[in-house]
C-alpha cells in the first residue's frame, strides 16, 4: 500500500508542483540557467520569512525528480519541468495550474451538494484567464477549423461566442483580410485580455469585443458565421434550444454555426469534463452527439453534421447551416 500509494501521490505532488513552478515564475526563471537559493529569493521576490518554506518546495521538486540539486545549486531536470518551462508552452502551464486549482477541488466535491456546486462555479470564474490560457491547447486543432471555415477572400461576418484568449478570432482576422468579427466574452478579466491581444496585432478596427453573457444580447440576422469553441457546456442543457434558436436568427440566410467541444465518452480528460459539467452550478452536461445534432435541427437548422476531429477522443466539430 505504501509503495503502490507513493507513486500515485508522487504524480500528484508532480502537477501541483509544476503548476506553482509556473505560477510563481521558478520554470520561466531556471530555464537554460541554474540558481542557489538567493538568486531564486531575489528573482521571484520571496520575502525573507517565506524563504525556508521556497528551500522545502525545491527541495519537494528535487524529490520528484523535476528539479537537480548540486551545491546549492538548482536547476530543470525533468521533461516536464524542462517542456513547460520552453517559451510558447503556456497553455500547457496553465493547464497544470486548471488540473491542480480545478479539477482536484471539482474530484473531492464530487457529486456534491448545492454549496460544493456553488463554490465550483466561483472558483472556475476565479480561474477564468487560467481557462482561457489553458483552452489554447486545443489551438492546432481548431486552427484547421478556423482555416476550413473562412473563406480566404470575400466579406465574412463573424460572430464569437466565449472567445477566451481571442486565439480564434485573431486567426479569423488573419486569414481573411475583409472578415469583421464581434466577440462576446462573458469574464471582464478575460475579455480585455482578448482586446489587448486583438490590438497588438493591429486588428482593432476589424473586431467589437462584447463583454457580456451572450444570453442578455440581441442581434438581427448580420451574421454569415457563428463559432462556439469550448463553450457549450457552460449552458444548462434545458437553456440550450432557446440558445440554438436565437443563434439561428442572427444567421443571415446560407450562413453557419460551428460548435466545437468534447462529447460524452472518449478519453479521461472528457470524462474530467463530464465531472465538472454535471457538478458545477450552471453549467451544463457535455453534449451526446446525435441528441446534440438533433436539437440543431430542432432549432431551425437544416442540416448538421457531426465531425470527430481527435483519433480516440470524443472531441467534436458540430456544422449546422441556416
Ligand atoms: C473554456 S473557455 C474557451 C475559450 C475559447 N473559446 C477557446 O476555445 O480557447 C470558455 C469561455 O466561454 C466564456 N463564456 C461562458 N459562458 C458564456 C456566456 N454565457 N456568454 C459569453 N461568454 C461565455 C467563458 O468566460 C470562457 O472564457
Amino acid at each position: 500500500m505504501l509503495l503502490r500509494l507513493s507513486r500515485s501521490v508522487r504524480e500528484l505532488y508532480r502537477v501541483c508542483f509544476l503548476a506553482r513552478a509556473g505560477e510563481i515564475g521558478l520554470l520561466e526563471f531556471l530555464a537554460g540557467k541554474d540558481g542557489d537559493v538567493g538568486a531564486i529569493t531575489q528573482a521571484l521576490g520571496v520575502e525573507p520569512d517565506r524563504v525556508q518554506a521556497l528551500e522545502a518546495l525545491l527541495d519537494l521538486g528535487v524529490s520528484i525528480g523535476e528539479l537537480r540539486a548540486a551545491k546549492g545549486r538548482y536547476g530543470l531536470k525533468g521533461y516536464l519541468a524542462t517542456a513547460l518551462a520552453a517559451k510558447g508552452e503556456d497553455s500547457w502551464r496553465a493547464m497544470t495550474s486548471e488540473v491542480a486549482g480545478l479539477h482536484v477541488p471539482c474530484l473531492l466535491a464530487a457529486p456534491g451538494r448545492e454549496a460544493d456546486a456553488a463554490k465550483l462555479s466561483e472558483l472556475t470564474v476565479a480561474l477564468s484567464s487560467v481557462i482561457a490560457r489553458s483552452s489554447r491547447m486545443l489551438e492546432p486543432v481548431l486552427k484547421v477549423v478556423t482555416r476550413a471555415l473562412i473563406p480566404p477572400r470575400g466579406r465574412v461576418d463573424l460572430l464569437e461566442v466565449g472567445c477566451g484568449s481571442g486565439v480564434y478570432v485573431l486567426a479569423a482576422l488573419q486569414r481573411n483580410r475583409v472578415v469583421s468579427v464581434t466577440a462576446v466574452e462573458r469574464e471582464p478579466d478575460v475579455a480585455k485580455g482578448a482586446t489587448e491581444a486583438i490590438a497588438r496585432a493591429g486588428f482593432a478596427d476589424r473586431c467589437t469585443m462584447v463583454n457580456a453573457d451572450i444570453r442578455t444580447l440581441s442581434f438581427g440576422p448580420d451574421f454569415d458565421l457563428i463559432t462556439l469553441h469550448n463553450n457549450i457546456y457552460y449552458f444548462p442543457e434545458g437553456e440550450r434550444l432557446q440558445l440554438l434558436v436565437r443563434l439561428h436568427s442572427w444567421l443571415r440566410p446560407g450562413g453557419r454555426l460551428a460548435v466545437t467541444t468534447p462529447c460524452r465518452g472518449g478519453g479521461t480528460f472528457a470524462r474530467f469534463m463530464m465531472l465538472w459539467s454535471t457538478v458545477t452550478a450552471g453549467a451544463g452536461s457535455l453534449p451526446d452527439p446525435a441528441e446534440f445534432a438533433s436539437l440543431l435541427r430542432q432549432a431551425g437548422f437544416a442540416g448538421a453534421s457531426a465531425k470527430r476531429l481527435i483519433p480516440g477522443e470524443s472531441y467534436t466539430l458540430f456544422l449546422a447551416k441556416k
